[in-house]
């Protein structure tokens, strides 16, 4: 299992959002000397699938993001069909419940000391306090968050997948056990783009984040590899 970075190195995963492989290579091999991980979402394994993962693997760990959520069987079916694709991350929504959480740990155990890091995604930054109501959740998304983050803990998740504004109040409640995955991040001066919690590379990290997720600000950079390495030469020591 890829163990959480100490310094700058390793730190940045690049999200290549594309449904096109060849575009999303070429991206990888511009950013993948500062990147620590590339992240490989939905849409670009629902386009190319399994090869993606081994093409993007070739150049960096991979983080893949596919956010699983079924019955704990059918999970840890999906996990034991992942898990010998080598991908360093893998998520789940936190929501599935902890026998769910616990099957996917099982699953992922059979793959060896190799195994993905596995994460869970509490409360979709998407949803605020009205669509949480609209699911029969009447808690604040604080605490729904912190009460998903601390279930998914409790049933085997390595981490979880946080907003900038939840790393400190996750860090306060549950300490530095839990890996902290990082996206809504902007470098000071870049468009927010559709987020709407940001925070920079370096507040992020100095509240807690053991990864930060980039995405457009990198992948739509007139360079993207110099904008990758301004990102990691701006992280605190
Ligand atoms: O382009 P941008 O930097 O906004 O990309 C961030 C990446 O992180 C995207 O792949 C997005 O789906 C993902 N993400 C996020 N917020 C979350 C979880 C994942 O922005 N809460």
């Amino acid at each position: 299992m890829l163990s959480r970075p100490i310094g700058p190195q390793g730190r940045l995963i690049v999200a290549l959002d594309t449904p096109d492989l060849a575009r999303a290579e070429a991206l990888a091999m511009q950013v993948a000397p500062a990147a620590g991980l590339l992240k490989l979402g939905l849409e670009l394994f629902c386009a190319a699938g399994p090869p993606a993962l081994e093409r993007l693997r070739a150049r960096a760990p991979v983080f893949l993001d596919l956010k699983l959520h079924d019955i704990p069987n059918t999970v840890a079916g999906a996990v034991g069909s992942l898990a010998p694709l080598g991908a360093a991350m893998l998520t789940l929504h936190a929501s599935g419940g902890p026998a769910m959480i616990t099957a996917a740990r099982r699953a992922a155990e059979l793959a060896g000391a190799a195994r993905p890091i596995l994460l869970a995604v509490t409360v979709l930054t998407s949803m605020d306090a009205e669509t949480l109501g609209a699911i029969g959740v009447m808690d604040s998304p604080a605490q729904q968050v912190l009460r998903l983050a601390r279930m998914a803990m409790d049933s085997g998740a390595d981490g979880l997948v946080c907003s900038p504004r939840e790393v400190a109040l996750i860090r306060d409640a549950l300490g530095e056990t839990p890996m902290l995955v990082v996206p809504g991040i902007r470098p000071a001066g870049s468009a927010a783009g559709d987020q709407a919690r940001i925070a920079t590379p370096q507040d992020a990290v100095a509240a807690g984040a053991d990864w930060i997720v980039v995405g457009r600000p990198i992948t739509e950079a007139a360079d993207p590899a110099a904008a990758a390495r301004a990102i990691v030469s701006s992280l605190p020591r």
